[in-house]
């Protein structure tokens, strides 16, 4: 598709967020069951809990541009989720797995991060507000699970696994 227009621009930017929603719910519910900490392993339920509602948003500002939602490769979350996966593998202790999916999983948050960010700029610009406030809820959501991480691995996670060696 020709990206003619800003609103091409935000769809195409829409389009790779909703194929990246779908590969983190996907994705999560292997993180948590790969994860030793209790807490972490909540963490990630909740976020895929948020993941869900985070579908439906979309699906919605899709709607308020008159769109079909249709997921579009997104490559970076793709990349990001299989080195993960490699990751998760070769790490055979599991205070120093926890950490890694927590690098991981700030990773994505990160990705997604800028995606929304970006997304919810060209809505404003473009005039449709209910648009920016439903992008915004969700970079909100990233942005918190993002430092709910930090808090998790500064708290433990990192101090155990460095113990653990
Ligand atoms: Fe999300």
């Amino acid at each position: 598709m020709a990206l003619e227009s800003l609103q091409d621009l935000l769809m195409d930017e829409l389009c790779d967020l909703y194929d990246a929603e779908h590969q983190i719910l996907r994705a999560l519910p292997e993180m948590a069951e790969a994860a030793k900490t209790r807490d972490l392993q909540q963490a990630f339920k909740e976020h895929h809990e948020q993941t869900k509602e985070h579908v439906a948003r979309l699906d919605r500002v899709f709607k308020l541009f008159n769109e079909q939602a249709r997921p579009k490769p997104s490559e970076g979350v793709k990349g990001i989720i299989a080195k993960g996966r490699v990751r998760t593998k070769e790490a055979s202790e599991a205070e120093v797995r926890d950490a890694a999916l927590i690098s991981t999983a700030q990773r994505i948050e990160h990705y997604e991060i800028a995606a929304y960010g970006c997304a919810r700029t060209f809505a404003r610009v473009l005039g449709e507000q209910e648009a920016v406030s439903l992008l915004q809820q969700t970079l909100d959501e990233e942005g918190e699970t993002d430092k709910t991480l930090t808090r998790l691995a500064e708290q433990h996670i990192n101090p155990r696994a460095h113990a653990h060696a």
